[in-house]
């Protein structure tokens, strides 16, 4: 693979970025061992073809990931579009402990600490990663805003927020991107947040795209996977629901057959075709990979389109997925729609 893929706009004013972002979460943690070199290697195959939004977040490996991928992203400072996450909150002493923190002085506090750790001076994107409902959300966006203005952060977005929350936010100060699940699997953003969004002009940016790999067909059930794996917890890939959903990937395989595809590459260009359904001013999924060769697998999705009939056979699968996206939904926008 040698072309490069289009680009398109993150909100009204935001940065301009490749169609196709890449998630560098389990390259430090969640997703079971990785090998350094490769992850490494990944992110420059990644620039090379075009992808400039990287994707990393204070909580992945507890700073962690924002260590790893800071040399790469200083080494190409002028293209890469840096983007970090703050919110969640770990303790040393209980490794399932996550608190979430919207406090103006805890978010002053952690953009200090992920530009320590990335080593630059500004971050192109920083997402409140979730919402804690014990601030209110103005404060929070207003916080956020004053490190645009002090040069600390140069756009906002959001994680896991529904509409009317977009809406608040956007009011305080533009917000360039919302990221959320979105994926064959799981369309709850498309409530009231797809529809908020694509009014706003905010851009979506899809995050476990492939449904965590299951959509792929790379795991079938849970217990297929290391024992530190994140998703043996997951109740979709556990149990009953597991054996259901699994039977969920079959038309997306016969739609990738009819392509000559993998599973993964239609599962990123339904999600691309999502722009024009909704109204959409971007769509720029973030597929999680620590492997050159799936990146480029990944990327290949950029030139697939899907007819109307193939569509159809896909639309009704979300429906059929049984069990939730996570073992405690509390902090998901899901939880707050009503
Ligand atoms: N905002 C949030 O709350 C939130 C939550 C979760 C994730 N994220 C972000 O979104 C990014 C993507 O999500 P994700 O990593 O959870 O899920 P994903 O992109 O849906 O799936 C990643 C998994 O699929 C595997 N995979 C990737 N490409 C594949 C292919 N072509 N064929 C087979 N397997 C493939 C990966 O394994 P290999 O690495 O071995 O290829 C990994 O196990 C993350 O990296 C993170 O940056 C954000």
């Amino acid at each position: 693979m040698s072309s490069t893929i289009e680009t398109t706009r993150l909100g009204t004013d935001g940065p301009l970025v490749g169609v196709q972002g890449l998630g560098c979460m389990g390259m430090s943690e969640f997703y079971g061992p990785t090998d350094t070199g490769e992850a490494l290697a990944t992110l420059e195959r990644a620039l090379e073809l075009g992808v400039t939004l990287f994707d990393t977040a204070d909580v992945y490996g507890s700073g962690a990931n924002e260590e790893l991928i800071g040399p790469f992203v200083r080494a190409h400072r002028e293209q890469v579009v840096l983007a970090t996450k703050f919110a969640i909150e770990r303790r040393a002493d209980d490794p399932h402990y996550r608190g979430i923190n919207n406090d103006p002085a805890y978010v002053r506090k952690a953009v200090d600490a992920s530009l320590r750790r990335l080593g630059v001076d500004v971050i192109d994107l920083y997402y409140m990663h979730r919402r804690d409902p014990r601030v209110p959300l103005a404060e929070s966006v207003g916080a956020m805003a004053e490190l645009v203005a002090a040069g600390k952060v140069r756009h906002l977005g959001l994680s896991e927020v529904t509409g009317p929350e977009l809406r608040e936010a956007h009011a305080v100060h533009p917000i360039a991107a919302l990221q959320s699940e979105w994926s064959i699997f799981a369309r709850g953003v498309e409530r009231s947040a797809v529809p908020a969004a694509a009014e706003l002009g905010v851009a979506l940016v899809p995050y476990s795209p492939l449904g965590r790999g299951f959509l792929t067909g790379a795991f079938a059930d849970a217990g297929q996977l290391d024992a530190g794996d994140f998703r043996r917890h997951l109740p979709q890939f556990t149990g009953e629901n597991a054996a259901g959903n699994a039977e969920l990937v079959a038309p997306i395989r016969k739609v990738a057959e009819q392509h000559g595809a993998t599973a993964a590459q239609v599962a990123l260009a339904w999600l691309q075709q999502r722009t024009g359904a909704h109204g959409l001013t971007a769509v720029v999924p973030i597929p999680g990979t620590r492997r050159r060769a799936r990146l480029e697998e990944n990327l290949g999705a950029t030139r697939l389109v899907l007819g109307e009939e193939e569509l159809a056979e896909l639309e009704p699968i979300s429906a059929r997925v049984s069990g939730g996206r996570y073992a405690d939904m509390s902090s998901t926008a899901d939880a707050r729609e009503v």
